[in-house]
């Protein structure tokens, strides 16, 4: 059995949603690395954004980061933006299953908006071209996950239920295997 299940995706691709589902099957802790930014900042991630810079905010993403991959017994949804930052993917560990939850840039804009999204790098212009601008140049790192899963057909349910099974499948290799 993995350690831990670490989401990523783009945003809006359902990576929160999915990993409370997911942890409240397992009986597993769930961290949001956004979550937890905003709690140690002492401000949303727009505010650390807008005051502070998109530097600063990778600076606080990569040290979460860090903490939350080592963690056991934990379901970790990333930041859409993190699997593309440098050095990013040498803190996935071995012992993580990593799942891409697959979702196009139209879908992801509408989803943000249904949200009423304070995301800050879907504000302002044309969003949806920024989108796809932003997904073609992060698609390879996504792509370093283990597995991929399509979250445009499929809900929080369905991914969570998929990731059990995929869970299931990895300790029956591993005691055929051993
Ligand atoms: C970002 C995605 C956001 C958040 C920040 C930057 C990105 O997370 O980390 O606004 O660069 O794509 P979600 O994917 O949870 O929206």
């Amino acid at each position: 059995m993995p350690e831990r299940v670490l989401l990523v995706g783009f945003m809006a691709s359902g990576k929160s949603s999915t990993g409370k589902e997911l942890a409240s099957r397992l009986g597993w802790d769930f961290q949001d690395f956004d979550t937890v930014i905003a709690a140690r900042a002492g401000k949303s991630v727009s505010r650390i954004f807008a005051e502070d810079g998109e530097g600063e905010f990778r600076r606080l993403e990569s040290e979460v980061a860090e903490e939350l991959l080592a963690r056991s017994d934990t379901v970790v949804a990333s930041g859409g933006g993190w699997p593309a930052q440098p050095g990013a993917w040498k803190m996935v560990t071995e012992d993580t299953l990593s799942v891409w939850l697959k979702v196009s840039p139209a879908v992801a804009v509408r989803r943000a908006s249904g949200q009423g999204s304070t995301r800050p790098l879907l504000h302002g212009g044309d969003v949806t071209e920024r989108a796809t601008a932003l997904l073609l140049d992060r698609e390879a790192s996504y792509r370093r996950a283990r597995y991929t899963l399509d979250s445009e057909q499929y809900g929080p349910l369905e991914l969570a239920g998929e990731i059990m099974k995929l869970m299931k499948d990895m300790k029956l290799m591993k005691e055929w295997t051993n």
